[in-house]
């Protein structure tokens, strides 16, 4: 099955995670950018971008190449801001709507503790999806790579191969 997994990340965890993901399902790689973008360190990365995701914003994004007709399922991957989905991907959603429907979703997401359940529910939503095909959340695998998170992508992808 043509797999599409699309993505946001501001310190490279959820690209670190789309990789090896990329790797297992032999899927293709969509990264978003917004054209502006979020502060990345100190108060101001967790002001802006907490705020954002909790006002429900969608930032105009750097061009992207999605070609829906390709692909039957969609994997979203993003980190968790303030317990929502990341922006970025509210937008793709939007542009897409047409694109996605009738597709097969999954998602993963990265977070440093709690709000990834709330922040996938989120997604759901946004999808007018009732469920995903798999769904997996991750502490930080980049900056705190174990063993667990390994096993966990590997079990992501197996239910996604079936
Ligand atoms: C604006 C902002 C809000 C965040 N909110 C949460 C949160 O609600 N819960 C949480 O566990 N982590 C939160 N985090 C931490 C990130 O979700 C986490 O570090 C993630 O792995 C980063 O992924 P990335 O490296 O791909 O950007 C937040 C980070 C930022 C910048």
């Amino acid at each position: 099955m043509k797999t599409a997994i699309v993505y946001y990340s501001m310190s490279g965890n959820c690209e670190f995670a789309a990789g090896k993901i990329a790797a297992e399902l032999g899927a293709d790689v969509i990264r978003l950018e917004p054209e502006k973008s979020y502060p990345d360190s100190g108060f101001r990365k967790f002001f802006w971008g907490g705020k954002s995701a909790v006002m429900g914003e969608m930032p105009k994004l750097k061009p992207y190449s999605f070609d829906g007709k390709k692909y039957e399922r969609v994997i979203f991957g993003f980190p968790v801001w303030a317990s929502n989905p990341t922006p970025p991907i509210r937008t793709f959603i939007h542009e897409n709507r047409d694109e996605l429907r009738g597709k097969r979703f999954a998602a993963f997401a990265c977070c440093s503790g709690g709000g990834a359940d709330k922040a996938l529910d989120k997604l759901k939503k946004l999808l007018e999806a009732d469920s995903f095909e798999a769904e997996l959340v991750l502490i930080d695998p980049k900056d705190k790579p174990n063993s667990e998170n390994e096993a966990f992508i590997k079990g992501f992808c197996r239910k996604l191969e079936n």
